[in-house]
């Protein structure tokens, strides 16, 4: 009889204390990963400067999954029907994570201003967020995103810095830089970042494909100077489209055709931000931050 009661009593202790220990227990088994984002690129040498910031999230965070997603549909459609690759789009990318059981995971944003990419990839995270908080299925533990590399002045100051030691300006030598752009007012960033170019040296211009300052003020301004010589250079993750055709291409508009025709000597250079390791050790360095 006694050992009938005790064997209950062992029952409705393992009952009760045994599904408290089971519910605090489960988020031991913790699952990190990390969810790269970038733009995309078409062209190979594009991707490969995408490829090399993931290399570096693998080296630093050994052992940590580190997947990539791209925001643009348009590339992800050309690889898919052009290579039949496929790349997911963060959503996308980030519903499997949760499905494969990641409980934390940190999202690490390549753009280079806070606009409308930025923005959408945000609100994604911020969804993702939610559901997290809700404690449904589709969510994880902890979820965090990095800032992009222009978030703010501190951030203009770091990226000319190291946009100068890679662009060296001279009088002889200016640098024009050719960044993406926006209809988007984070696009002012461009011309924060030109400022804080100017100290370093006067022979900086900072320009935009869809935004401003825009070609035509470079070409006005390098028209007041003695320079004949013209650095060119992508100030984009990758060198991709835009570097290969609106700004080095043969086209009469391209940004090196206008500068050849008003007589300057043009040097472009096919190189994407992401293929320099300083600007990777920025990005890095932002995604640590967010990750803490
Ligand atoms: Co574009």
């Amino acid at each position: 009889m006694r050992i009938k009661y005790w064997a209950i009593a062992m029952l409705a202790f393992f009952m009760t204390c045994g599904t408290v220990w089971a519910a605090e227990t489960k988020p031991v088994s913790v699952k990190k990963g990390i969810l790269l984002v970038a733009f995309g690129s078409s062209v190979p040498e594009g991707e490969a400067a995408i490829e090399a910031v993931k290399q570096d999230v693998i080296r630093a965070y050994p052992g940590v999954d580190v997947r990539v997603a791209y925001t643009s549909r348009i590339i992800m459609r050309k690889l898919a029907r052009e290579q039949k690759r496929i790349v997911d789009e963060p959503a996308v990318a980030l519903a499997k994570m949760a499905y494969e059981g990641f409980t934390d995971v940190a999202v690490l944003s390549t753009h280079i201003i806070p606009g409308e990419e930025y923005q959408d990839l945000e609100a994604v995270v911020d969804g993702f967020r939610l559901m997290s908080e809700r404690g449904t299925k589709a969510g994880f533990r902890k979820i965090s995103l990095s800032q992009p590399l222009l978030a703010g002045e501190e951030d203009y100051a770091t990226f000319a810095g190291i946009l100068s030691e890679i662009y060296p300006a001279s009088d002889k030598r200016a640098v024009v830089l050719m960044g993406h752009g926006s209809p988007h007012f984070a696009n002012a960033a461009y011309s924060g970042l030109q400022l804080m170019l100017w100290r370093n040296s006067p022979h900086y211009y900072m320009g935009t494909v869809e935004g401003m300052p825009t070609m035509d003020d470079i070409m006005t301004r390098l028209a007041s100077t003695s320079i004949r010589t013209v650095v060119l250079a992508p100030a984009m993750l990758v060198a991709g489209d835009h570097a290969r055709n609106d700004m080095a291409g043969g086209e009469d508009d391209s940004w090196k055709s206008l500068l050849a025709s008003a007589g300057y000597s043009v040097e472009p250079v096919l190189k994407g931000l992401g293929e320099y390791p300083a600007v990777r050790r920025m990005l890095l360095g932002k995604f640590a931050a967010a990750c803490d």
